[in-house]
């Protein structure tokens, strides 16, 4: 059911669970002080335990009851509010549920009229994942929220998320030292800006970076698969006719590397033939190409990313998308599609 922000404020009290709209994406919220509600986000996501939430807060000012707080942080809040979650080492009035047995939560304060409302009404933290089943990809609009939980959760409708992609994770590894977790529309550079020095985890390559399992490859997967090409790919399809795309894919399979493998990649195409290209830039229009934005601009291809994924879903057998150029935003695009894919292909140097 839809329900107002009046409605929304008065079952959170409650320790109910509703889902709300935030600037990147929607959220599941409840109480994080209320332990049986934070439980019944879990249960509704079939989110696993250790998987620790992020706290969204409507000022600065109530950190101080909730986490021990440096100097050194308070730089960072010049982004909110806004896309960006901090984790602080926290005190005992954040239940364990909340972070998984992690002794840092993660707070943000959202840059939407809606969600500032309901948090400034509810004076305490609540604690909102992106509100989509675990391993789906994160809504940003009611209905794809009723898509996921239809009368199980009752839903604010703030309209479209005006970023579309979730927040920029971070966390200080000492005073100078800001380690990004996941990415988003804050980059490394806006950090480095601020004097800090940044290091960005990545958890292939290993290394001693603070486990966070939303980092986990195959994390925002679609109900289609999604063949994802470099984006040197992109110029050959704008120079060809719409109606040899499949033909160019299969050249393009033939020549280059696939990711994990060829051979379950060739299975498939053999047997699905419905494929939706999505494209940026300058391209012909038809019925099976969905443009992102028709000018490479970054902002609107991160808005736009999501929906378009999950409107493919229900009337394509698969999806074939690009990267993006690899640095600012474009990186935290190319994490989401890369955790969406279930094949990758780069140029054969
Ligand atoms: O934009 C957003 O951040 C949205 C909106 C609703 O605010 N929320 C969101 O929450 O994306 P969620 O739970 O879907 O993603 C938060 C990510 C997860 O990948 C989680 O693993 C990581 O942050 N995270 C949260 N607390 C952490 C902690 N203490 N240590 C490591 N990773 C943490
Ligand atoms: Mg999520």
């Amino acid at each position: 059911m839809i329900i107002s922000i009046e409605e929304a404020v008065e079952k959170l009290k409650q320790g109910e669970v509703v889902a709300i709209p935030t600037e990147t994406v929607y959220g599941l919220a409840a109480l994080a002080t209320n332990e049986n509600a934070v439980r019944k986000i879990f249960e509704l996501k079939k989110r696993p335990l250790n998987n620790p939430l992020i706290c969204h807060i409507s000022s600065p000012n109530q950190l101080d009851e909730y986490v021990f707080l440096k100097d050194y942080h308070e730089p960072l809040f010049k982004f909110w509010p806004g896309p960006l979650t901090i984790l602080f080492p926290k005190k005992t009035t954040i239940p364990e549920i909340v972070t998984g047995g992690s002794p840092y939560c993660g707070f943000r304060i959202p840059d939407h009229p809606i969600a500032l409302e309901i948090l400034r009404s509810v004076e305490k933290p609540i604690a909102a994942p992106s509100a989509n089943p675990f391993t789906k990809l994160s809504p940003i609009s009611a209905e794809m929220v009723r898509d996921y939980f239809q009368e199980k959760v009752d839903v604010v409708d703030g309209g479209i998320c005006h970023v579309g992609i979730e927040s920029t994770v971070v966390l200080f590894r000492d005073e100078s030292t800001i380690e990004i977790l996941r990415p988003g529309i804050f980059t490394k550079e806006d950090f480095e800006s601020l004097g800090y020095e940044v290091i960005v985890s990545n958890q292939k390559k290993g290394g001693e970076t603070l486990h966070s399992p939303g980092l986990l490859e195959k994390h925002y997967l679609p109900k289609i698969p999604l063949i994802l090409l470099s984006k040197e790919f992109l110029d050959d399809f704008r120079k060809v006719s719409i109606i040899d795309y499949s033909q160019l894919l299969d050249e393009i399979i033939t020549k280059n590397k696939v990711l994990p493998e060829k051979e379950t990649l060739r299975n498939f195409l053999q047997e699905k033939q419905k494929m939706a290209f999505i494209v940026y830039g300058n391209f012909p229009h038809h019925d099976s190409v969905f443009h992102l934005s028709h000018n490479e601009n970054l902002f609107e291809i991160a808005k736009n990313l999501y929906r378009t994924l999950h409107d493919l879903e229900k009337n394509f057998d698969g999806i074939v998308a690009f990267n993006v150029e690899n640095r600012g935003l474009g990186f935290a695009i190319n994490d989401r599609l890369r955790k969406a894919s279930s094949w990758r292909i780069n140029k054969m140097t």
